[in-house]
């Protein structure tokens, strides 16, 4: 035709009732084998299970059970070797591996979809998928969580500035720092860990939508490919995709705690902060610009939370207006997941090297922390604990203290003596033991602070965790 349609012949799997082929834009609109072909492995594995079980309620023979395990054994290696042709005419990964075994076993090939529709074949699939992808998910964020744990162990006694609103809070330790991204990656391994459960029952034989006649033996599937149980409602077993939103919404959180990271690195490697020194690995040159190393890892990983949390909304959107069960809008749910996994698992990467490697420079660190008033609260408290005042009024007598060394360009611990009981008649010596930020870092004993013994034991409770 002169639009370059194929019309000739219908379509091999399901034509029967079709005089023609597709338009060359239906077929366009569509195929997923593009993009669905990275579930062969799944695929042939759902088929040989699927397969096993019908022979053992009788439902096949034998005879043709062993010759679809063995095609199908075939096409994997094919697969594997690349040497299989995939065909958009044949629009998915399923048909394209179902019409292969028929021209290498023949007519056996054509029992194998017995009791079983391409619905619960392709949420079988993908949810295998999406269980490997946790499960690879759950290791790397324990590696990043264990290059942390690392890090913040090698600076228990590091002080730096602590911020709030970006500015100079209260001296904290850059260990305690590291500690509040374990907590953070830990969250989201706990949330993986959790989502793997929740995924964990078998769609294969929930058919089109209804179940089947056939008396086929769904726990005998489940068990087959690794799953817990298989799942309890035909109806919502094809239309649910709560798996794969679960995932980008584990992934977008964490992204987005990557994304915080990321945003970190980029203000510490600045030479105006200049806490951290990033390897060679992980930086780049200027290509004008001679002097420059640019974090731009970093920066990555802080874009790829736009991309990751877009495939959660795109998903979402797919999804709400559905009605039950199944509809192909949700061939859609793929591509999102796969670009959001291999954008995670690079940025999770990313980022462990980035831990791994990064210099510590200490001195600047320790100079930032002692500049900007970081330990009025503790002359605050100290005149609470020592002098007996109310904590709002000492909060005023040190806010005095602060105005007068902001005037004089000093630091609260460069104020004399006698500049102090100007301010206020009850201070005495003792009040320099808490104006530096080595004091005042290992006063903060409380549970989860920042004190240096406290951070070694939340560092021990992870250890024994991970
Ligand atoms: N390629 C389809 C998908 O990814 C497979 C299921 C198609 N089912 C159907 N009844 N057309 O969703």
């Amino acid at each position: 035709m002169a639009d370059g349609t194929d019309q000739k012949s219908s379509n091999q799997m399901w034509g029967g009732r079709f005089a023609s082929g597709p338009s060359a834009i239906m077929e366009e609109i569509n195929a997923s084998i593009g993009f669905d072909k990275k579930l062969y492995a799944q695929d042939i594995r759902g088929s040989m299970a699927h397969a096993s079980m019908l022979a053992s309620k009788g439902i096949i023979s034998t005879e043709d059970k062993d010759k679809i395990i063995e095609g199908l054994n075939t096409i994997l290696s094919e697969i594997e070797a690349g040497t299989f042709e995939f065909s958009r005419k044949l629009e998915d990964i399923h048909m394209n591996i179902e019409a292969r075994l028929a021209t290498l076993i023949g007519t056996a090939a054509g029992r194998l979809h017995t009791a079983r529709s391409r619905n619960d074949q392709v949420a079988l699939d993908f949810r295998l998928w999406v269980k490997e992808e946790l499960q690879k998910t759950e290791g790397m964020l324990t590696a990043l969580i264990a290059a942390f744990l690392d890090r913040a162990e090698e600076n228990a006694d590091t002080v730096m500035p602590g911020f709030t609103h970006l500015q100079t809070a209260q001296p904290v330790t850059f260990g305690h720092h590291c500690m509040a991204y374990v907590e953070m990656f830990g969250r989201d391994r706990a949330r993986v860990r959790h989502a793997i459960e929740h995924l964990d029952e078998s769609p294969i034989g929930a058919a089109a939508l209804a179940g089947t006649g056939y008396p086929i033996d769904r726990h005998m599937t489940a068990k087959a490919l690794g799953f817990r149980e298989p799942t309890r409602n035909s109806i919502d077993t094809v239309s649910d995709r709560d798996f794969a939103l679960e995932f980008l919404s584990i992934a977008s959180i964490c992204a987005t705690h990557l994304s915080r990271l990321a945003e970190e690195i980029v203000i510490w490697s600045t030479p105006q902060f200049g806490f951290i020194r990033l390897s060679d690995a992980f930086s780049t040159g200027s290509s004008i610009m001679p002097q420059k190393k640019n974090p731009d890892a970093a920066e990555l990983v802080r874009a790829k939370t736009g991309r990751i949390n877009g495939s959660l909304v795109a998903l979402l959107t797919v999804m709400k207006g559905l009605p039950l069960a199944y509809s192909k809008d949700m061939q859609e749910d793929k591509e999102q997941v796969f670009d959001s996994a291999e954008s995670l698992e690079l940025a999770i990467a990313a980022m462990t090297g980035m831990i791994r490697d990064l210099e510590v420079r200490k001195d600047r660190m320790r100079a930032a922390a002692g500049s900007g008033y970081s330990t009025a609260t503790d002359l605050a408290d100290w005149l609470v604990r020592e002098a007996g005042l109310p904590f709002r009024d000492a909060h005023h007598v040190t806010g005095n203290a602060v105005a007068l060394a902001e005037k004089k360009g000093c630091d609260l611990a460069d104020l004399s003596l006698e500049e102090l009981q100007a301010i206020h008649p009850d201070i005495t010596n003792g009040i320099f033991d808490v104006l530096s930020v080595e004091a005042s870092v290992a006063s903060r004993t409380s549970f989860g602070g920042t004190a240096p013994s406290e951070v070694r034991k939340q560092i021990a409770w992870w250890r024994g965790r991970n």
